[in-house]
């Protein structure tokens, strides 16, 4: 088993959550948003951030994307999993990610949602890791800017393990 750290406790990531919430509370005051959780990693995240919204039309869906290849060495090829059953055409569209760390993921989404024409489209993610960014890709909201270390816990997984894990930790 390897040693865990706790790098963000749950306190931490509640605090940090809210004050993303505020954040995007104000900037969509009086619209109706869609937020879009990326499975599987965003999905506690999401559920966490929908919670504090204080909007009066918060709208909740999800899209998979999965990419192929090594693991290790992004191969930069993404399939959609499972598309997204809402309407997105005129739509305030609120992406929602773990995290960011190559930006193919991102990027890949960024195309697939705007080309159908969203009234806007911005990015929320918990964790802006940039060690290992290939694409750049706009982040409106971030949680946590990270360096290295692999990142577990809050909805991240290992080989489909530590998700339920309430704080974020880094294996070493
Ligand atoms: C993670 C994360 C992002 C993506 C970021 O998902 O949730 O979607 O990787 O990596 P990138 O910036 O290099 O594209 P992952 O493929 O691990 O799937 P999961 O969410 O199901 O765990």
């Amino acid at each position: 088993m390897p040693a865990e750290r706790i790098v963000f406790s749950r306190e931490q990531i509640r605090a940090r959550v809210a004050e993303l919430g505020e954040r995007i509370s104000r900037d969509y005051r009086g619209r109706p948003l869609l937020v879009v959780g990326v499975l599987t990693g965003a999905f506690i995240f999401t559920a966490d951030l929908v919670r504090v919204l204080d909007l009066e039309e918060v709208m909740v869906d999800f899209v998979r994307v999965a990419s192929y290849g090594d693991a290790t060495v992004s191969s930069g090829r993404i399939a959609l999993g499972k598309d997204v059953e809402s309407e997105v055409k005129g739509r305030e569209l609120l992406l929602v990610e773990d995290i960011v760390d190559t930006g193919r993921t991102l990027a890949w989404l960024t195309w697939h949602f705007a080309e159908r024409g969203p009234a806007s489209l911005k990015v929320c993610t918990l964790l802006d890791k940039r060690e290992r960014r290939e694409i750049e890709v706009p982040l409106d909201y971030v949680g946590f800017r990270v360096e290295q270390g692999f990142l577990v816990g809050y909805g991240l997984d290992c080989a489909g393990r530590y998700r339920q894990r309430p704080d974020l930790l880094a294996l070493d």
